[in-house]
């Protein structure tokens, strides 16, 4: 790794002498690297311009998710719901990261029931009474990224639906809430995330995952929901990364669709839910940036 001196211009790209920038931060980092934590890499680091920049992206993100859930009636296309952030985001100036992603067709998921992730929204899907349904949406805004999704419930839902829709944002608000900057690790929140999803009986999916986002849709880290054996990275300030919990009602194996590539179900066809914000690290606290 570069050493820096006192009045080099700092590794962060902020213009600012090292001493007066990240050197403290560095420091820091050396002495937890010596007791024994994975430490991030410079390139996971944002600015405060860059997080400047992606926070305004995520405040439309969250605009969009809150204008879908004024919009929203039975009876409506998950392809309706794509045309009303099509309209959205053309309004605030934005671009859907999306479309176009690996050749995804539409501008955001839209995952009913029990489509885990990444339903691609169409005139022949219909929402009913009874139904719920995540959308997931990634935008661009001044090229700076955000990614976040939600649950939507149409109409009355059944008891288990609801304790799954509610148990998933749990999953995800406890997972944010456990970060300590400099102390909490990535496994930490995997650890949180299966730990309460099992206690309630529901399964994590684990074949996808959060990560970092801001400069593009999907940037180092993986944000795994369950733990693993191998050292993850510290959590320390400057670090932008999704937690995005899918959580099973069944077991979490899950199919993908052999027609479209795309459509991810659960493989028993029971329900699943999920729920993902964008975060930002602070030296002392963590900022939720959509919402
Ligand atoms: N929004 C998704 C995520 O949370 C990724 C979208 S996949 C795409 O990472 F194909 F729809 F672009
Ligand atoms: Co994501
Ligand atoms: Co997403």
């Amino acid at each position: 790794m570069k050493t820096y001196n006192d009045n080099d211009l700092c590794w962060c790209g902020l213009n600012k002498l090292y001493k007066d920038c990240h050197k403290d931060f560095d420091l820091k980092l050396e002495e937890k690297r010596k007791m024994g934590y994975l430490i991030p890499p410079r390139r996971m680091i944002k600015n405060s311009l860059q997080i400047e920049g992606i926070r305004k992206a995520g405040i439309i993100n969250n605009g969009m998710l809150d204008y879908i859930e004024k919009n929203l009636r039975p009876r409506m296309t998950t392809e309706e719901i794509d045309r009303l952030c099509v309209k959205y985001l053309k309004e605030n100036d934005a671009e859907s990261a999306d479309f176009h992603y690996q050749g995804y067709p539409k501008h955001i998921c839209t995952s009913k029931n029990e489509v885990v992730c990444h339903g691609v929204p169409s005139d022949y899907v219909i929402l009913n009474e009874g139904d719920i349904i995540n959308v997931d949406a990634t935008l661009v805004y001044k090229g700076y990224y955000a990614d976040a999704s939600r649950m939507y419930s149409i109409g009355n839902i059944s008891k288990n639906a609801s304790k799954l829709i509610r148990v998933t944002k749990e999953c995800l608000d406890k997972a944010i809430e456990a970060i300590v900057p400099y102390e909490t690790t990535l496994n930490d929140l995997g650890k949180i995330i299966e730990g309460h999803a099992k206690r309630n009986g529901f399964s994590v999916v684990h074949e996808y995952c959060g990560h970092g986002v801001g400069l593009s849709m999907h940037e180092d880290p993986l944000v795994l929901h369950y733990p693993i054996k191998d050292k993850t990275y510290l959590i320390v300030p400057g670090m932008v990364f999704t937690i995005e919990p899918m959580i099973n009602e069944g077991e979490r194996f899950i199919e993908l669709d052999y027609k479209d590539h795309w459509t991810v179900y659960t493989k028993d066809r029971k329900l699943s839910a999920q729920w993902e914000h964008t975060i930002v690290v602070h030296e002392d606290s963590v900022e939720i940036l959509s919402k």
